[in-house]
């Protein structure tokens, strides 16, 4: 028995998806747990903290994207849960990019709160039109 993953799924069960624009969808022990799978998995690419690479918008020597900041400086915001659960899922090799997918190695909750743990580092500003377009 996994306990750690019971008590996981038992937080998401506790995640707030009507919270209002001000307050975060994800509670602390979520963000925690989505933090280490980060470290993981994504920071090998986006950056301990998410912050990607500086010059994202910038092809590389072999045509492709460097890894883009998920913080909030980026483009991370203009998708909805859905549509990030995918590309992390799904990665970016099949639409021409390089980025793995994850969907054999992290279940639905695990990226759900992988995409807490970046959430948490958006800028209330951010997170709250993101929350005004995606969350009402
Ligand atoms: C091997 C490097 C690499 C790893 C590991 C990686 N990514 Fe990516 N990621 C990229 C690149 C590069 C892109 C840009 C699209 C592409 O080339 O596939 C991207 C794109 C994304 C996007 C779309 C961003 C946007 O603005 O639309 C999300 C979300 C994302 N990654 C999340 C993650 C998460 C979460 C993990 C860990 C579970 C992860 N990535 C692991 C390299 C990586």
């Amino acid at each position: 028995m996994n306990y750690l993953k019971i008590g996981i799924i038992s937080m998401l069960c506790l995640v707030n998806w009507n919270a209002s624009a001000t307050e975060r969808w994800f509670n602390q022990a979520v963000v925690d747990y989505g933090a280490g799978l980060f470290q993981q998995n994504c920071a090998v690419c986006h950056g301990a903290n998410a912050e990607g690479t500086s010059d994202w918008k910038k092809t590389d020597a072999n045509g492709n994207y460097p890894p883009p900041p998920l913080d909030g400086s980026a483009h991370a915001w203009h998708h909805s849960i859905p549509q990030l659960v995918r590309s992390i899922k799904e990665g970016g090799i099949k639409l021409g990019g390089v980025m793995p997918p994850f969907a054999e190695k992290l279940s639905e909750q695990d990226v759900l709160a992988v995409i807490a743990y970046f959430q948490s580092r958006w800028p209330d500003d951010i997170y709250t039109r993101w929350h005004e377009r995606y969350m009402q």
